[in-house]
């Protein structure tokens, strides 16, 4: 496949006409000192978007590349005030990364766009409990996935709509929403109201529900808000209708991720506050979280190689080994060995790596803590211990299918995390979440 630059001239000067409009409107509200209120509302954002998915992120022009920067500046006056101007410059960033020369991981994913806004310094108290963050990554996750069947739908319709290059066979359309429900049913039976999906039916077998209407009754319930945000958070760096499901994946793991990282920061709380049974069923509850995961991964491995192989020539510098969602959940459980912290996988996150290295605690060490000066009760320090041990297994699980489809879609090619790729990956199966706990029996001694 030819990988120039793809040229989209009637939609690219629809767009300038637009920006230009968009420019002149801010500027004459800025002159005359009255509140851009409403201005970052209307920026053209569907049609940058369309051209973006119909060029790609990596072939954007010069030009549009600095108009855009002009854009983000005058959003940037309002930012601190305005929302909706935030936004917009939250959104510009991530248009503007390669152009800026600050491309990784978090900016191909737009994580800042998807993030829910971060309280400022929460006191202990005031954090959002397991369940309300539950609550929020099970809503991420649906929408996410319901956008996903729905650009699946649209191709397997005979609409495609960009990006559309090297369109999988039917066959695969229709499997990939079939995966994306088996993820959603989980989630879809705690958030949606009674009876869009069937308790006894998803029971029997998973992954039944109609792909449409779980969709539709998912996006029904979407606000202006989300919608702006499920298609401001599609930013291929190419055109190929992969890269898609790809970025999709990527989001609803990382929704995932920063739940289990919240629920585990809320279990080292109970722990410290002598609650190990409250800690118990936010580690298990991690662990089936996590569990309910897995299935993206079937789904990912739907992706033809082959288009992988042409778009990810473009997200070198973005590799999941950046993902501090991840690393977070991880140095939660227990204090990573220092040749993990001094390696890649630590370095790629300072921010954590900065956070372990000044002590922060560990769902292991406090439970060591908990029963060196306590006498938990035998059934607290069975659920603790099972708890642990499940959460454990699942992520052996995780990390043996998360290497099985390296295998699968870059065989012996390097990583874009600047590992050696799958070699990296098999390395770090040997590694555990709780190695001082595993050897503590769940019974009684
Ligand atoms: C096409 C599918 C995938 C391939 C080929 C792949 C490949 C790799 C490779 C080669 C690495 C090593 C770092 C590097 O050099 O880039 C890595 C790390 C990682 N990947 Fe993936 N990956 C895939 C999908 C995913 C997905 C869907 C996730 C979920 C967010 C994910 C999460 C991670 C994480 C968390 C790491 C860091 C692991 C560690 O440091 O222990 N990957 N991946």
């Amino acid at each position: 496949m030819n990988t120039s630059v793809m040229l989209d001239t009637g939609a690219a000067t629809r767009l300038d006409r637009e920006l230009f409009a968009w420019l002149g409107s801010s500027n004459s509200s800025n002159s005359s000192s009255s509140s851009a209120v409403g201005t970052a509302d209307t920026f053209p954002y569907d049609s940058l978007l369309a051209h973006l998915r119909a060029v790609g992120k990596h072939f954007l022009a010069p030009e549009l590349l600095e108009r855009l920067a002009g854009c983000r500046e005058l959003a940037g006056w309002e930012a601190g005030a305005e929302p909706s101007a935030a936004f917009l410059t939250r959104f510009l960033d991530v248009v503007l990364d390669k152009h800026d020369g600050r491309y990784d991981y978090q900016s191909y994913t737009a994580l800042s766009l998807l993030r829910r806004p971060a309280a400022p310094e929460a006191a202990d108290t005031e954090r959002p409990d397991w369940e309300e963050l539950r609550r929020h990554r099970d809503r991420t996750v649906l929408l996410l996935l319901a956008d996903l069947i729905e650009f699946e739908r649209a191709a397997a319709d005979g609409c495609p709509t960009d990006p559309r290059e090297m369109l999988p066979e039917s066959g695969v359309l229709d499997k990939r929403q079939r995966l994306a429900v088996r993820v959603m049913e989980a989630a879809a039976l705690r958030a949606l109201a009674p009876g869009v999906v069937d308790p006894t039916a998803v029971a029997a077998t998973p992954g039944r529900t109609p792909a449409g209407e779980l969709a539709a009754a998912v996006l029904a319930t979407a606000t202006g808000q989300e919608r702006l945000l499920l298609t401001a958070s599609v930013q291929p760096v190419y055109v190929l209708h992969d890269e898609y499901l790809f970025l999709r994946v990527l989001q609803s793991f990382e929704a995932t991720f920063t739940f289990m990282a919240g629920a585990l920061d809320q279990a080292v709380r109970q722990l410290r506050e002598a609650r190990p049974g409250d800690a118990a069923i936010a580690v298990a509850t991690v662990a089936d979280v996590l569990k309910e995961s897995l299935p993206l991964f079937s789904l990912l491995a739907t992706m033809q190689p082959e288009s992988f192989q042409i778009f990810r020539e473009f997200t070198d510098g973005a590799s999941a080994i950046q993902s501090e969602g991840y690393k977070t959940f991880e140095s939660l459980c227990s204090r990573p060995g220092q040749a993990r912290l001094d390696s890649a996988a630590f370095t790629s996150v300072p921010r954590v790596r900065e956070a372990v290295l000044n002590g922060r605690p560990t769902v292991q060490g406090s439970w060591q803590e908990l029963i060196a000066e306590h006498c938990p009760a035998e059934a607290d320090r069975t659920s603790v211990l099972a708890a642990a041990q499940q959460l454990e297994a699942v992520h052996q699980r995780w990390k043996q299918t998360h290497y099985r489809l390296a295998v699968r879609m870059i065989g012996t090619r390097t990583g874009t995390g600047s590992t050696e790729g799958v070699p990296y990956l098999g390395a770090v199966i040997a590694n555990r979440l709780f190695p001082a706990m595993a050897q503590q029996p769940t019974g009684v001694g």
